[in-house]
């Protein structure tokens, strides 16, 4: 058996990777979706829509490749954390799952603090009580459907519910059960204490497993929807974030891996379950044993350039746009900006956070603001690196960078200088899926860990270095840091 294959349950489409034993993508297919707004601050998908997605995916890229399916040994699964997906006695989903980027869950987080203290909460959980998590979803949809929760028998995630149609099976991976906050972080499994404090019945959640044990085999039913054999073997796998960091090799402290796509986050491994005190960053278990993961996530990151260019400068192309901004020097002659388009998390969790470009004078041209924008999603971004250097413990010795925005090697050169490290580059299009297929390679027994995996698989392109700009960035990041307190309560009043 040469293959393994990992499935990524996305926000926007299911992306599945078949893999060779030399870590090779042979085939990759993926199959799109929507997500529903019905209400302002709402999102929700149909956890059908990942099934159908992942049906054709599988049977997509065991098509593009032609292989006999004996030839897959395992598949690895990851996707979308944090969506809350309600199942009843049968396994049928109850509503349409309320997704990660779902804002409505305000008040249930504030039972939350209530109830069980932000202190306490992030002592166990690591994290404070935020929208984005699942305990809070499950408490809006037992406040506000009741009728609904009462025939709830089963909580799953997104990639769990594909787990369930694959294999038959209920479970989880202990990185996805993390972001549910409902998990004690040192013992890596549900808290009985904060299951019982929010009067959660534990028998609504499954049971949970390292991101490479096996937690069930493709039924006659799903071989025949996917193309695969009956019996292949699905590891646990890992939430995306995990599942990313496993493929960029942020698997040992030391090694940050950077993900600069719509939103920016800044993840590395630890050997403890470290925390952050105050809960500005997320602290996860990791999708590898005796690992633990924190990240800093910022909501508009390379999505704040795409932002600037469809507003300011719609003709001109990302590539060339970015290789403008290297006219205007470090600084762009006293222009900052601030990147929280669309709220932040990191290190501000404020939904009601906003962008702002502070020292525009007549002298500023278009290849300034661009700049500028470079610079300021490279400062918020640093904010996160700054947290996770404190929180986490280890100096980070290089920092690996993926998505969109690292194809611009200016942005790539402000990012080595803001961060004043080392920023590599990984050769991996689709991380997630790709972690999901290396904890596939380590279930079915090709490498003893994920380490392993990694060293066999992953090639690092050469880095960009810290160069003469990085005293000025010292500086300016500074002043950047003095923004969002002196213009929050602006913020929000220009917000409401
Ligand atoms: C992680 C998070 C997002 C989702 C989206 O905390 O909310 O990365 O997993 O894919």
């Amino acid at each position: 058996m040469t293959f393994v294959i990992g499935i990524d349950s996305s926000t926007t489409a299911t992306k599945a990777q078949l893999v060779d034993t030399a870590g090779r993508v042979v085939a990759s297919v993926s199959s799109e979706y929507e997500y529903e707004t019905p209400h302002p601050l709402w999102s929700e998908q149909s956890p059908e829509l990942w099934w159908t997605a992942t049906c054709r995916a599988v049977s997509g890229v065991m098509a593009e490749a032609a292989i006999p399916a004996e030839q897959v040994a395992a598949v690895g699964l990851t996707g979308q954390m944090h969506g809350l997906v309600l199942l009843d006695e049968k396994g049928r989903s109850l509503r349409p799952s309320i997704l990660w980027n779902d804002q409505r869950t305000g008040a249930e987080c504030d039972e939350i603090r209530d109830t069980i203290g932000k202190g306490r909460l992030i002592q166990i959980t690591g994290n404070d009580a935020l929208p984005g998590f699942t305990a809070p979803k499950i408490l809006w949809v037992r406040n506000n459907e009741p009728e609904i929760f009462s025939r709830a028998r089963q909580v799953l995630l997104p990639k769990d519910y594909v787990r369930l149609r694959l294999t038959g099976e209920y479970a989880t991976d202990r990185a996805g059960g993390a972001g549910t906050i409902l998990f004690d972080l040192e013992k890596r499994s549900w808290s009985a204490e904060v299951l019982e404090a929010l009067d959660l019945d534990p028998s609504l959640f499954p049971p949970t497993y390292e991101g490479h044990e096996v937690t069930g085999t493709v039924t006659s039913a799903a071989a025949a929807a996917t193309g695969l054999n009956v019996g292949t073997p699905v590891v646990a796998g890992a939430g995306d974030q995990a599942a990313n960091g496993i493929a960029v090799g942020a698997i040992d402290p030391g090694v940050v891996g950077l993900s600069l796509g719509t939103s920016g986050v800044v993840f590395t491994a630890t050997d403890s379950p470290a925390v952050e005190p105050e809960g500005r960053l997320h602290a996860f278990c990791h999708g590898v044993a005796e690992r633990w993961h924190l990240m800093g996530v910022m909501l508009s990151a390379a999505g704040s350039f795409r932002w600037f260019r469809d507003t300011v400068a719609p003709d001109v192309e990302f590539a060339d746009l970015a290789i403008g901004a290297s006219d205007a020097p470090a600084g762009a002659e006293g222009l900052l900006f601030l990147p929280y388009l669309t709220g932040e998390r990191t290190p501000h969790p404020d939904p009601l956070a906003r962008g702002a470009f502070v020292g525009l004078t007549v002298r500023h041209e278009l290849h300034h603001l661009t700049r500028s924008v470079l610079e300021g999603v490279s400062f918020g971004l640093r904010d996160s690196f700054e947290l996770i250097r404190t929180a986490g413990g280890a100096d980070p010795t290089q920092v690996r960078a993926t998505g969109g925005g690292t194809r611009s090697p200016v942005w790539r050169q402000i990012l080595a200088d803001v961060l004043n490290t080392d920023l590599s580059t990984v050769s991996t299009a689709e991380g997630a899926a790709q972690g999901a297929a290396m904890l596939a390679a380590v279930g079915a027994g090709w490498f003893a860990s994920a380490q392993d995996v990694s060293a066999a698989w992953l090639r690092v392109d050469s880095p960009a270095s810290p160069g003469a700009d990085t005293a000025v960035y010292n500086e300016l990041y500074e002043s950047y840091r003095e923004l969002y307190p002196a213009l929050q309560s602006t913020m929000h009043r220009l917000s409401s």
